[in-house]
């Protein structure tokens, strides 16, 4: 199975991709963490992705291509894969329209979140992410049992660069001119669902749940 996670920035896809990774056994690839990773251990991918990350602006395209193939091409996404922030520009899509032939794999399902622009701003400023395991919170609607204390980890909690009010409104600008053109692009495939991400992260699951229950 392969699923993919459409979304503006803080519409809740890896919050969901947790869940949905682990109940479908699916491998969570996410490109916005593998480029984090690599700006933390100063790769120079991760030097060359940091100058756009932190502006909220898009690494180019030839930049993640790379990493998204190389992954999907291992052998632990034989089971399926769950892909979250890929594609996010409609040259990513036909690129990946292109490798999943040769790694025998098909898009079952493209999931798009969608959620209200001031929820989105409250959602990714009051985000908190853990410096150890990565593990997200939020410090009203998913606040840790000790402030900034991981519960899963016990890692300090830190807020992340693109985080900031100024660089959200940027990022979502991003996502309007960038990534929105997805949405037809795969609504003229047939492979898009649309799910109200407004409500609480259960009910959000529920409904995802629904519709990968159906495939
Ligand atoms: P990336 O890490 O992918 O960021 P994003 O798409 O902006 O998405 P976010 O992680 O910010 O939000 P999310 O939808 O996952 O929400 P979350 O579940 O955390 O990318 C970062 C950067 O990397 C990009 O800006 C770009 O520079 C680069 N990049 C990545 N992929 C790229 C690509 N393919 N091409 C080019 N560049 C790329 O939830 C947010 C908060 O809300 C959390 O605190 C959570 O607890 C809370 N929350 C979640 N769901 C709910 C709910 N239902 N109700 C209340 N609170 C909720």
């Amino acid at each position: 199975m392969l699923i993919i996670l459409l979304g503006p920035p803080g519409a809740g896809k890896g919050t969901q991709a947790e869940e949905i990774a682990q109940k479908y056994n699916l491998v969570y690839i996410s490109t916005g963490d593998i480029l984090r990773k690599a700006v933390k251990e100063e790769t120079s991918m991760g030097r060359n992705a940091r100058e756009y990350m932190d502006q909220g602006q898009l690494v180019p395209d030839n930049l993640v291509v790379e990493i998204v193939r190389d992954r999907l091409m291992k052998p632990d996404c034989a089971n399926g894969a769950l892909l979250d922030g890929f594609p996010r520009t409609v040259d990513q899509a036909v690129f990946l329209d292109q490798v999943l032939p040769d790694i025998g794999a098909k898009i079952d399902r493209v999931l798009l979140i969608e959620v209200e622009e001031n929820e989105l701003i409250e959602r990714l400023t009051g985000r908190r992410v853990c410096s150890n395991c990565g593990a997200n919170y939020h410090i009203k609607y998913k606040p840790p049992q000790v402030r900034n204390v991981c519960d899963q980890c016990g890692g300090d909690l830190y807020q992340r660069e693109d985080d900031s009010l100024a660089t959200v409104k940027e990022r979502l600008e991003v996502y309007k001119k960038q990534t929105e053109p997805l949405i037809k692009f795969y609504q003229g495939k047939g492979l898009l669902s649309s799910i109200d991400g407004n409500q609480n992260i259960e009910d959000v699951f529920g409904q995802v749940r629904n519709i990968l229950e159906d495939l």
